[in-house]
């Protein structure tokens, strides 16, 4: 099989597998026990998070691990929206059309507790607009919540500007206005220090670069003001209840200190296999349209709308071809749903509905690209031929 889409989940990194091996076979001790196996266990769990510390140029105590990107998404908007409220600050927040579902829908059920959410759109290359932000900004805003990446389309936005906007904006009105960003699809290929990105809550998934499923990172920056969302015993500094997944946190940390070490030459090394995918398909295939930018972009992702094509069709084919690709689109309720992020950007529906992303890995090879592109053109000219059949 040839994996393109790595932004979906990526393979264990084999370090970090050996490093959970001992938790998953022999110690499974509590960290919470006071004997031997609990001490071993609670010294695992604090060296993984001064390493996940180290990787974010943070200090431990500003580190919760989680169950995934999705909690800590959720989390941050939840716990620092509510915290942030009952401190009288406000209850406004601005996020992005383009985020994740697990930003969207925290947003959306933060309005129904009765926030207001300003949802800024983006241009048609994914990014923000600085002035739609600088003029969404109220004296009852609490947070802003704009992701680093995406994983539609790769656009990056510019994090640090927006920190320094807000650090402005907090003077004006009178209080903090804080910054969370998702920055789940980053850390293979960008810096995800967080005093460089200028943020208060940022949040990370650790089967996105290498570590296992079911494991997420929250940084939260030091008197940022949270309200646990998941309470109960006193793990993780009173501000995430449940016993620690000992094996997932340190293979977590193993994961993240490769991501975050290779980090830039991985990005030349695999931006180089994408833009050869891309030069590829503008050359061999009529009708193609690429949604993702060349500058601004992660560099393992891209984003390409086919005319005539319907983007679960063709995925189908690469897949019985032993290529792994995605669509960007939804499936809910049966239903094809076009990218929320393309329709976002402006892209036509019928575009939309006929996009498939590949996201390659640290693994891709040129032979793989160079396979792809072929497989590509022959299925994209079958499936145009059935089309004139019908
Ligand atoms: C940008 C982004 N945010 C959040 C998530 C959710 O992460 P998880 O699946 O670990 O909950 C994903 C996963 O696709 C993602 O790509």
């Amino acid at each position: 099989m040839i994996y393109l889409d790595h932004a979906a989940t990526s393979p264990l990194r084999k370090e970090a597998l050996e490093c959970m091996r001992p938790f998953l076979e022999s110690n499974f001790g509590n960290p919470s026990g006071h004997y031997e196996i609990g001490k071993i266990a609670q010294l695992a769990v604090d060296q993984a998070r001064l390493t996940v510390a180290t990787c974010l140029g943070a200090r431990p105590q500003e580190i919760l691990f989680t169950s995934g990107g999705t909690e800590s998404i959720n989390s941050a908007l939840l716990g620092i929206g509510q915290a942030m409220h009952r401190a009288g600050s406000g209850n406004h927040i601005i996020t992005t059309a383009i985020e994740h579902h697990a930003g969207l829908h925290a947003s959306l059920w933060l309005e129904e507790l009765g926030y207001t959410v300003t949802y800024l759109d983006c241009d048609s290359s994914g990014k923000v607009n600085m002035d739609a932000l600088k003029k969404a900004l109220r004296p009852d805003t609490i947070l802003v919540s704009i992701m680093l990446a995406n994983n539609e389309v790769g656009s990056i936005q510019p994090i640090a500007e927006i920190s320094e906007l807000l650090k402005t904006s907090s003077i004006k009105h009178g209080h903090r206005i804080l910054l969370h960003t998702d920055a789940v699809q980053a850390p293979e290929w960008l810096s995800v220090n967080t005093k460089h990105l200028g943020v208060d809550a940022l949040s990370l998934s650790a089967h996105k670069f290498g570590g296992p499923k079911g494991v997420g990172i929250l940084f939260l920056k030091r008197g940022t003001p949270f309200r646990p969302l998941l309470v109960g015993g006193g793990q993780e500094m009173q501000k995430r209840a449940g016993t620690e997944n000992v094996a997932g946190i340190v293979g977590t940390a193993t994961a993240l200190e490769i991501a975050n070490r290779g980090a830039s030459e991985r990005s030349k090394r695999i931006g180089e296999l994408r833009n050869r995918l891309r030069e590829g398909i503008e050359q061999k295939i009529n009708g193609s349209y690429t949604n993702s930018q060349a500058v601004d972009t992660l560099p393992n992702i891209l984003n390409v709308s086919f005319e005539e094509i319907e983007s679960d069709e063709l995925v189908a084919r690469l897949d019985e071809k032993g290529i792994a690709t995605s669509t960007g689109s939804a499936c809910s309720n049966a239903l094809w749903e076009p990218s929320h992020v393309l329709l976002a950007m402006g892209v036509p529906i019928r575009r939309a509905s006929s996009s498939i992303r590949f996201s390659l890995g640290d693994d891709t090879t040129l032979q793989d690209i160079e396979h792809v592109l072929k497989v590509l053109s022959e299925e994209i000219q079958l499936a145009r031929l059935k089309r004139t059949d019908a």
